[in-house]
């Protein structure tokens, strides 16, 4: 019998992790369950720091449907299975998850739900072979986790974009000028081909197809010679030319098996690249954390008002060590071991890192089938 149960929001915020807490908290109160929140993800799983959540007198989980953010913080880069700690005035690494493994079996959770994207889930199927309950949610506004169609967050930032470039489009248009639109995305296209289609981009350069400027150059002069004298431009920050390298912004040292890389600056690069090729004025805009914050769209409200039921049904049914997804259009979960898919090797490698088993978009997917139909250049 399930009677107390944790929930964890780790890695990047995106909007819909208040949506996803407030309906496991209300299905769980549905079932006579009691729920708590760990604090700043894997951290507050660490430091045994967590709250109540329930809905009833006004607490916490209340009215926070539409609240951008997370009610109980979120952790970027917390990987406890390879933990950066000092001794001694040294920095070394250690595995504390034991520590977290303890923390849980003492407060007595029988389940714990982790709502995070790649490296949350693959530390969370690590915690699955230790014998812990554990059910994932997927968010990220980078829709990269594999086996789900959309992760809860895409849909808000796929939205903030487009809205973005509506409003690029009228300035670009007035001053004849080339828009560049840096998105976010980390290694993957998703969130540029889908803004770039919904806000009626020329252009799109995604991580997936190395580019080559020169056709995004024949492609703005193309419009120019149809009396267009303005082309939008969306450009994911994961983006590199032909033969070239992503653009890094900043490392950081967050410690062993995630990503230290800061991406960012492609935007601007090639911003200026054709301004130089093509004689028009080109200006760029990097969107950023835009994407992360503010309220929900309506879709990635009731997405994550899915997942967060189906995930507390799971619970209820005692399937753990699952992640709930979207297949064929459906809700539905997935085994944690097909998400992590290779990358097996307990705590060594947590989120974005190259051996995460991340998912990119394919060339015969609809999004790329539909943007070459309508002319959009994939810059190759
Ligand atoms: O993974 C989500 C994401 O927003 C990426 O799109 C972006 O590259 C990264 O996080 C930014 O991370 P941080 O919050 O550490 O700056």
């Amino acid at each position: 019998m399930l009677k107390k149960v944790a929930i964890l929001a780790n890695g990047g915020d995106v909007s819909g992790f208040n949506a996803v807490i407030r309906a496991i908290v209300k299905t769980a109160e549905n079932n006579n369950v009691e729920c708590y929140g760990f604090i700043d993800g894997y951290n507050g799983l660490l430091k045994n720091e967590y709250e109540r959540l329930s809905t009833s007198n006004c607490s916490v989980a209340s009215g926070i449907l539409p609240k951008g953010g997370s009610i109980i913080g979120s952790s970027t880069n917390a990987n406890v299975f390879n933990y950066k700690v000092e001794e001694n005035g040294q920095v070394v690494y250690k595995d504390l998850s034991d520590i977290c493994v303890q923390n849980i079996k003492d407060d007595g959770f029988d389940c714990l739900f982790t709502l995070g994207g790649d490296g949350t889930q693959k530390s969370a199927r690590d915690f699955s072979t230790k014998g812990v309950n554990i059910i994932g949610v997927p968010k990220t506004i980078d829709n990269d986790v594999a086996c789900t169609e959309i992760t809860f967050g895409y849909n808000t930032a796929v939205s903030v974009a487009a809205e973005a470039l509506d409003r690029l489009h009228t300035t670009g248009e007035t001053h004849h000028r080339i828009m560049v639109l840096e998105v976010m995305g980390r290694y993957a296209g998703w969130i540029a081909l889908e803004s770039a289609i919904a806000g009626g981009a020329d252009i799109a350069l995604i991580p997936e197809i190395p580019y080559d400027i020169n056709k995004a150059v024949e492609k703005i002069n193309q419009r120019k010679n149809a009396g267009k004298n303005f082309s939008i431009v969306v450009v994911a920050e994961g983006a590199a030319p032909q033969g070239g390298s992503i653009t890094i912004a900043s490392t950081r040292d967050n410690g062993i098996g995630v990503d230290n890389t800061k991406l960012g600056g492609i935007g601007q690069i090639v911003a200026k690249e054709l301004e130089k090729l093509t004689g028009l004025e080109a200006r760029n805009t990097t969107l950023g954390y835009m994407q992360r914050g503010g309220t929900p769209t309506a879709f990635d409200r009731v997405l994550s008002t899915k997942y967060g039921a189906k995930a507390m049904e799971l619970a209820l049914e005692g399937k753990f060590g699952v992640l709930t997804v979207i297949k064929n259009g459906k809700l539905d979960y997935v085994s944690l071991e097909d998400v992590v898919g290779n990358n097996t090797k307990i705590g060594a490698v947590s989120g974005n890192t190259a051996e995460s088993n991340i998912r990119k978009i394919t060339m015969d997917h609809d999004l790329v089938k539909t943007a070459l139909n309508i002319g959009i250049c994939l810059g190759n």
